[in-house]
């Protein structure tokens, strides 16, 4: 028995091109959303006009935001029967439950009070995008305020999708400056081209399966360290290492052990992650501000000796780390920010995906014994 297979084996489909994409691009250390630099949109653009523009190809005239922010508005708060279902619930999770698990079965429930939830006409595809966009800062705030004893805060109307995430989390009214920092932050992660978790989002769109479906399973792929999870794991590196001190011995010894340096390396990127370098400027003034230099000093040490030794530079979790936690955000809970941006990207796949489909069914090549034959248990 013979089978053939044809191409070359890519592991983990590197240099592999799945599908096109008119979302966003990565041409050398350029990323673009729908042809805009990302350095022009996080100087000028807010979330809300990025959300548009993934979504519509275009930016939202002035009338087209506005009613796009009265929307997220109306969508941002819990319905009152999920809420108390997702606050009992997360009352009675064990000590310790992680937020990246309880974000996969709190974005799972809300199809259940979704009115769209098995609708895949465009239209019904976009609402459901939105009420998930909206919905993800008062589902972070729930979790962060239950597992602390408090109760959980309803989204301020007006004030705009980074300003909530900061208020629902922290329990404090950001200043504007902060809110404009977090809405950088979430311009950044939107979109990422053919990302793990985007891809994720559209092999489950491929089979014709639901919105929420395909963005619970991109919560799974986001949560890993080698994706999204990395920023989360940045922080406690920079915890463990403390002082600058111990930096280099931490370093030297991750390289000859062979173990991943977080926040460091990419797939794409060999010439640097422009994300990063502008979440380096807000690294560097937010933890001068707020008494953490410590943390930007030794990120800066780490970032010079891994370009030195093994000419690898950060990606966006690097200093997305001291940016989230200089502005009060728990370690823990760096991942489920990145979930409140990249819904925005996976949603625009989903779109995407659905307006030309093909169902994503790759080979795999086998490699174990064949012609063996049953014989009954003995
Ligand atoms: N620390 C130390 N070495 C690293 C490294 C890191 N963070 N990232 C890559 N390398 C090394 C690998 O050990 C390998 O070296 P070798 O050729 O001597 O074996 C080489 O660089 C290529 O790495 P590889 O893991 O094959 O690259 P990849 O394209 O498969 O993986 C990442 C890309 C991002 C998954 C990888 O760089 C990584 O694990 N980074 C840390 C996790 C992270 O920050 N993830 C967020 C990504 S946005």
């Amino acid at each position: 028995m013979t089978e053939e297979y044809s191409g070359a084996i890519n592991k983990g489909l590197e240099g592999v091109v799945a599908c096109t994409t008119k979302i966003s691009s990565i041409i050398d250390a350029t990323l673009c959303y729908r042809g805009y630099t990302i350095e022009d949109l996080a100087e000028h653009a807010t979330f809300e006009e990025v959300s548009y523009l993934l979504w519509n190809g275009q930016l939202p005239n002035k009338a087209q935001l506005e009613n796009l922010k009265k929307e997220f508005d109306k969508e941002a708060t819990l319905n009152s029967d999920f809420l108390n279902l997702v606050k009992d619930s997360v009352k009675g999770l064990p000590k310790g439950a992680a937020p990246m698990d309880y974000m996969r079965t709190a974005v799972s429930l809300l199809s259940f009070y979704d009115p769209d939830v098995n609708d895949g006409h465009p239209d019904a595809v976009k609402r459901k995008a939105l009420r998930l966009t909206a919905k993800i800062g008062a589902l972070i705030g729930l979790f962060e305020q239950v597992r602390n004893g408090r109760e959980p805060l309803s989204p301020i109307s007006g004030k705009g999708l980074g300003w909530n995430l900061l208020y629902l989390i922290t329990g404090k009214e950001p200043s504007k400056e902060w809110a404009r920092i977090m809405d950088v932050a979430l311009i950044l992660h939107a979109d990422h081209e053919l990302n793990c978790s985007t891809f994720t989002t559209r092999v489950i769109c491929s089979s014709l399966s639901d919105l929420h479906s395909a963005v619970v399973g991109a919560i799974g792929a986001l949560k890993g360290p080698l994706h999204g999870g990395a920023n989360t794991a940045v922080m406690e590196m920079l915890e463990e290492i403390a002082t600058l001190e111990n930096a280099d011995k931490f370093v030297e010894e991750a390289i000859a052990d062979k173990k991943k340096v977080m926040g460091i390396g990419h797939r794409v990127y060999k010439n640097g992650d422009p994300r990063a370098k502008i979440l380096q400027r807000y690294s560097k003034q937010l933890t001068q501000e707020t008494g953490k230099k410590q943390f930007y000093d030794i990120s800066v040490h780490i970032d010079n000796m891994m370009n030195e030794k093994k000419g690898l530079m950060p990606n966006v979790d690097f200093y997305s780390a001291t940016v989230y936690s200089s502005m009060g955000i728990p370690g823990d809970l760096f991942t489920p920010v990145f979930v409140a941006s990249r819904m925005v990207g996976w949603c625009a796949h989903a779109m995407e995906q659905w307006e030309n489909n093909r169902i994503y069914r790759p080979r795999g090549k086998y490699e174990g014994p064949i012609g063996l034959k049953y014989s009954q248990p003995k």
